[in-house]
């Protein structure tokens, strides 16, 4: 029989740093012996890549937006983070719906109560429909907008997201806050503006502080 599966997200503006830890978090859990999914939203399938390319390069109102970040969601949960789970696999996931609640909710003002509607109707589970999925712990790299900004000046050439104007990521920080504050103990908050070693050592602090990692 499988062990329990593991599924942990990763949040935070752009540019906060988190898709390295991301990564080494993957490589850490291998070493410990563990079966390991890494994947990203929107993402994580073909059709999802797909729509990625879509939601990031061409322009649509904020609705078409979050239902392209859904329906993402929707096969990626159905092709990829169920049967990891259920396979007792440690899913790690660079970005989920805390990051349609921050940049839909928050960013572009989207209504909130619309997005829990369409959280409930993706991601209830078919065996307890009253239960959501939802990540198993939750690491939100936050840092000050306009520090992200200078981490991502010179970087490649930037999509929609990557090129609004730090007051959109102010609001997309107030969207994460609200969403952390509305399940506190799913969240760990990382400060990410600090050097990536101490960083890091908040990351792994926060997985053996679960008993995920020794
Ligand atoms: P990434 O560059 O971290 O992979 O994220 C892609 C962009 O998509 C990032 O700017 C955040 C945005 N995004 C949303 O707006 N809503 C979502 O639901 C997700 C998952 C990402």
């Amino acid at each position: 029989m499988a062990g329990q599966g593991l599924f942990l997200s990763f949040e935070g503006i752009d540019g906060a740093g988190k898709s390295t830890h991301v990564e080494a978090l993957a490589e850490r859990l291998k070493a410990a012996g563990r079966a390991v999914v890494l994947t990203r939203e929107p993402g994580g399938t073909p059709l999802a890549e797909k729509i990625r390319a879509l939601a990031l390069h061409e322009s649509m109102d904020p609705l078409t937006e979050a239902l392209l970040m859904f329906a993402a969601r929707r096969d990626h949960l159905q092709q990829v983070i169920e049967p990891a789970l259920a396979r007792g696999d440690a899913v790690l996931c660079d970005r989920f719906t805390d990051a349609t609640f921050a940049y839909q909710g928050g960013g572009r003002g989207f209504d909130w109560q619309t997005l829990s509607a369409l959280e409930r109707m993706v991601q209830h589970l078919p065996a307890a429909p009253s239960q959501l999925r939802q990540p198993d712990l939750t690491l939100w790299f936050d840092l000050p907008p306009a520090t992200a900004a200078i981490r991502l000046a010179g970087a490649r050439l930037p999509d929609r997201f990557e090129s609004q104007p730090t007051a959109f990521f102010e609001a997309v920080r107030a969207g994460y806050a609200r969403r952390a504050a509305e399940d506190p103990a799913r969240f760990v908050r990382i400060n990410a503006d600090q050097p990536r070693e101490n960083v890091w050592q908040a990351v792994t602090q926060a997985l053996r502080g679960k008993g995920w990692l020794s």
